[in-house]
């Protein structure tokens, strides 16, 4: 069982309807650390760099409008399979395909409006941080009750 990190963003979707709170409360009763935490606007260099898998997509300029339309919020999870873990905990990219339960089945209905980011693999984590957080950004920390998710 990998411990990993993975990089999450709470899109201006989620700032702007004031679900931040429920989004972090489902990420810690779940059983993850908090190990680093910002807000911040996107940039479209940004923006560019993030999602560079696909900026030459027809989507893109939609894209790049929504994700620098309003802050974020970025934080770094820990945990054991914390990418894998997310990425069920989010649900599908279509809000409208996305399973009850999941972050973007349980409050959203849009493809492009779709609430978190996550990143989809140990490679796109490892690639994905560094764009968001300085290495002095995240927070080493023991918890009492480190045995509890394992
Ligand atoms: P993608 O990496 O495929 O999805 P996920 O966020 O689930 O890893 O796409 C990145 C984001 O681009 C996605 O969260 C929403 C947006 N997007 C669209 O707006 N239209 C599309 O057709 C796709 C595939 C994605
Ligand atoms: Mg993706």
């Amino acid at each position: 069982m990998a411990n990993e990190r993975s990089l999450i963003l709470f899109k201006p979707d989620a700032v702007q309807r004031r679900l931040c709170g429920e989004l972090l409360s489902r990420i810690e009763k779940r059983g993850l650390k908090i190990v680093g935490l910002k807000m911040l606007q996107v940039t479209k260099e940004l923006s560019a760099q993030h999602y560079a898998e696909h900026v030459e997509k027809p989507f893109y300029p939609l894209l790049e409008e929504f994700i620098t339309s309003g802050p974020v919020v970025a934080l770094v999870v820990e945990g054991p399979e914390a990418i894998s873990v997310m990425r069920t905990m989010m649900g599908s990219t279509n809000g409208r395909e996305s399973a009850l339960g999941t972050i973007r089945g349980d409050f959203g209905l849009s493809r492009q409006m779709n609430l978190i980011h996550g990143s989809d693999g140990p490679e796109a984590a490892a690639r994905e941080i560094p764009i968001y957080f300085k290495a002095e950004e995240l927070i080493e920390y023991e918890t009492t009750l480190a045995g509890w998710v394992c």
